[in-house]
């Protein structure tokens, strides 16, 4: 198997519908031929055919990686409900870029720990154009240019109370107010020299706003992937660790995400987000959510991403911590059923590992 690595592949196979080995069938409209002509397992008797028939591929080039920054210099900050990953400091940030760049992977996503007392109501921070998010693009593209960098235009991690936007008395997040300063925020980063900005807040209206902004400003090649179709998710907890803003939050996010029993919806915020400038559309959380890849996918022929986020990556670690699977298997599984359902690529915290998996590194 070690051999057909690179063609790691699932299938799911399509076979003439026959209830027993005994009946013959007819063939259906998919085959030409019937059982025992047709026999499925055929191309599946070894690992040199079953990479010949492989319908997905994946490979690094599929992948971002999100990481964490963390104030100071010299630190690794690991996360507890998050096991295998850290918080860098910038300087630590560099050598995870260049080891991003060497194993393949195109991409990797920055999500700042802002320290404790530079959080405000006004999220100010998110505006500083020399804030932990803007020096690290600032680092990270000086020690690997070939590396695409992606930043969150948001403003959880630099609000008091833990909400993506600026919130009136009665803590409602206000849209318009909040976009204007997603503007301003995208404006920085793209400043900074960063690649894709991903406005991961879910407010109406603010990829046309930052679109028109960035276009102003010359950064005519500065993509948006837009958090299109973003759910109120009970995934996200370990990422609210990770930056700082578990503790903080007041209330929930459901009246900015979307709700998970909605699908409709789903495809009107990505048309909505592709009508306003969009060059790719993110669907968050991944597994649960694949359906709604799929719709979008054959809706819209675009480029299509999903997040694996924090709470799946947990998942797969307490299940292989706890000997219910194999931790490798997963990931190599999970990522595969992403590329299968029609996303161009997959935010994963397992990016490094299934790059070297992938590599045989
Ligand atoms: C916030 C943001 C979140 C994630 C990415 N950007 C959390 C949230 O909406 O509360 C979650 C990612 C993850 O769980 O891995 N703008």
């Amino acid at each position: 198997m070690p051999s057909f690595r690179l063609r790691h592949k699932n299938r799911v196979p399509r076979h003439p519908g026959f209830a027993g080995a005994q009946r013959r069938v007819t063939a259906s409209p998919m085959s030409l031929a019937a059982f025992p002509a047709a026999r499925l397992r055929r191309t599946r008797a070894s690992g040199w055919s079953r990479a010949l028939v492989a319908e997905t591929l994946l490979t690094p080039a599929d992948l971002i990686w999100p990481l964490f920054i963390a104030d100071g210099e010299g630190v690794e900050e690991p996360i507890p409900s998050l096991p295998g990953v850290s918080r860098w400091s910038v300087d630590r940030l560099c050598e995870r870029a260049r080891e991003a760049r060497d194993l393949g992977i195109p991409c990797i996503a920055l999500f700042p720990n802002t320290p404790r007392e530079l959080r405000t109501e006004d999220a100010a921070e998110a505006l500083n154009p020399d804030n932990l998010i803007c020096r690290a693009v600032r680092a990270v593209k000086a020690a690997a240019p070939e590396l695409g960098v992606l930043t969150d235009v948001a403003l959880d991690p630099y609000t008091a109370h833990g909400h993506d936007g600026i919130v009136d008395d009665r803590g409602y997040v206000l849209n318009d107010v909040t976009s204007a300063l997603l503007v301003e925020q995208a404006l920085v980063q793209a400043e900074a020299g960063a690649d894709i900005v991903a406005p991961s807040d879910m407010m109406d209206g603010r990829v046309g706003a930052i679109r028109q902004a960035l276009e102003r400003r010359g950064h005519h090649n500065v993509q948006i992937m837009a958090y299109a179709a973003k759910y109120a998710s009970a995934f996200y907890g370990p990422f609210r660790d990770a930056v700082g803003s578990r503790g903080l939050l007041k209330g929930d996010k459901k009246s900015y995400q979307m709700d998970y029993a909605n699908a409709e919806e789903a495809l009107r915020e990505v048309a909505m987000d592709l009508a306003e400038g969009a060059d790719t559309v993110m669907v968050k959380p991944g597994l649960p959510y694949l359906d709604i890849v799929r719709r979008v996918k054959e809706r819209f022929e675009v480029p299509v991403f999903a997040y694996q986020v924090s709470g799946e990556y947990a998942m797969i670690e307490a299940a292989a911590a706890a000997g219910a699977g194999d931790r490798d298997a997963l990931v190599l599984e999970t990522l595969t059923a992403f590329k299968r359902a029609g996303c161009s690529g997959v935010l994963t915290y397992h990016a490094p590992l299934a790059a070297r998996m992938l590599t045989g590194r």
